[in-house]
C-alpha cells in the first residue's frame, strides 16, 4: 500500500470534510481551531506534502520561503487568495488552488441581506427591540430607503456578481456593472456595462463590491471615488476590506454622503477600525458570506478535489499558481 500524503489542515473544518481527509490522507488536524502564528505554521508543516489553509493564515513571501521543501501544494479553503503570495509560491514550484463557484450563492445571499439591512436600517431596529428603546409606532420612525426599482451597481461581475444581479432583479433593480471585461449579452441579461469605474459610480443608488483584493484593487473605493456616488447611496462589501479605504468610508457615513453601508468584510479582521462600531448607519456581519453548512462542506470538498488531482499527478481544477 502506498504511503498517504501528509496534509497540514490549519483550521477546524466541517465534519464531513475532515472525515474525507482522514480517509484519504495522513492529516494533521487543528481540533482546537487555534489560530497558528507564522512560526507555528512553518514548524507544523515539517514533512507535510500539502497545506490546506484558510484566509486567516497569511502565507506571505517570507512565510512561503520558510516552508519546508516537502510542501508541494497549498489548497486553500477559500475563493479569495489575497492571503497567499502567488509569486513566492510559483518561485518555489508550489501549486496553489482556491475554491471558486461553490460559495457564490451563499455570498450573494449575504450581499442581499446587507443591502436590505443597510437600506431598511436593520441594525437600529434590532437594537431598539433588544434594548427597550422602541417607542410608539410613528409615521416618521426609522425611515429607510426603498430598494425596489433602484439602480444597483456591481463592481466585479464574476460569479458572485452575476448571482447578485439575478437576486436583485427579483427586486426590480436596474443593474449596472463595471468589470475588467464586458460579459456576453447572454450573461449581461440586460445589465448596463460601464467601461470605467468612474462612469459606473454616479449611476449607483446601491454599490455592491464583488471583485478580488489584489494590488490593483487596494483602496479602489477611496474618498475621490466614493465622492462620485450619488448623495445618499448605499455601499455593500462582501469581497474584502482592503478594497475600501476605511477613512474615506467612515467620513462618508459620518457626513451623510452615504446613507448607509452593509459590511461583511473589513481591514484587519477581527480587530476592525473601532470607528465602525460607533456608527448606527452600518449593518455589519463578521465575515460570514460563505458560512452555510452546505457551502462550507462544498468548499472543503472542492479543496480536496484539487488536492486529489495534484497528488495523483493531474491538473487541479482551480490552479492559481
Ligand atoms: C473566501 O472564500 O474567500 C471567503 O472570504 C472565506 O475565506
Amino acid at each position: 500500500m502506498s504511503k498517504k500524503a501528509v496534509v497540514l489542515v490549519t483550521r477546524k473544518l466541517p465534519v464531513a470534510v475532515e472525515a474525507r481527509l482522514e480517509r484519504d490522507y495522513d492529516a494533521r488536524f487543528n481540533s482546537e481551531d487555534k489560530l497558528y502564528t507564522s512560526d507555528e505554521l512553518v514548524r507544523l508543516a515539517a514533512g507535510a506534502d500539502a497545506i490546506i489553509p484558510c484566509h486567516t493564515e497569511k502565507l506571505t513571501a517570507e512565510v512561503i520561503e520558510r516552508l519546508p521543501d516537502s510542501v508541494r501544494s497549498i489548497c486553500s479553503f477559500s475563493v479569495g487568495y489575497d492571503h497567499i503570495d502567488l509569486n513566492a509560491a510559483k518561485a518555489r514550484g508550489i501549486t496553489v488552488t482556491n475554491t471558486p463557484d461553490v460559495l457564490s450563492d451563499a455570498t450573494a445571499e449575504i450581499a442581499m441581506l446587507l443591502l436590505l439591512g443597510a437600506a431598511r436600517r436593520a441594525y437600529e431596529g434590532e437594537h431598539a427591540i433588544r434594548f427597550g428603546t422602541w417607542g410608539d409606532w410613528s409615521p416618521t420612525y426609522q425611515l429607510g430607503i426603498q430598494v425596489t426599482g433602484k439602480r444597483l451597481g456591481i463592481l466585479g461581475m464574476g460569479r458572485v456578481g452575476q448571482i447578485m444581479a439575478k437576486r436583485a432583479r427579483g427586486f426590480d433593480m436596474e443593474i449596472h456593472y463595471y468589470n475588467r471585461s464586458r460579459l456576453s449579452s447572454e450573461l449581461e441579461a440586460g445589465a448596463v456595462y460601464h467601461e470605467h469605474l468612474e462612469q459606473l459610480l454616479p449611476q449607483c443608488d446601491f454599490l455592491s463590491i464583488h471583485c478580488p483584493a489584489t494590488p490593483e484593487t487596494h483602496h479602489l473605493l477611496n474618498a475621490e471615488r466614493i465622492g462620485l456616488l450619488p448623495d445618499g447611496a448605499i455601499l455593500v462589501n462582501t469581497a474584502r476590506g482592503a478594497i475600501v479605504d476605511d477613512d474615506a468610508l467612515i467620513a462618508a457615513l459620518r457626513s451623510g454622503k452615504l446613507f448607509a453601508a452593509g459590511l461583511d468584510v473589513f481591514n484587519n479582521e477581527p480587530n476592525i477600525d473601532p470607528r465602525y462600531k460607533e456608527l448606527e448607519n452600518i449593518f455589519m456581519l463578521p465575515h460570514i458570506g460563505s458560512a452555510t453548512r452546505e457551502t462550507r462542506d462544498a468548499m472543503g470538498f472542492r479543496a480536496l478535489d484539487n488536492l486529489d488531482a495534484i497528488v495523483s499527478g493531474q491538473e487541479p481544477l482551480d490552479r492559481l499558481a
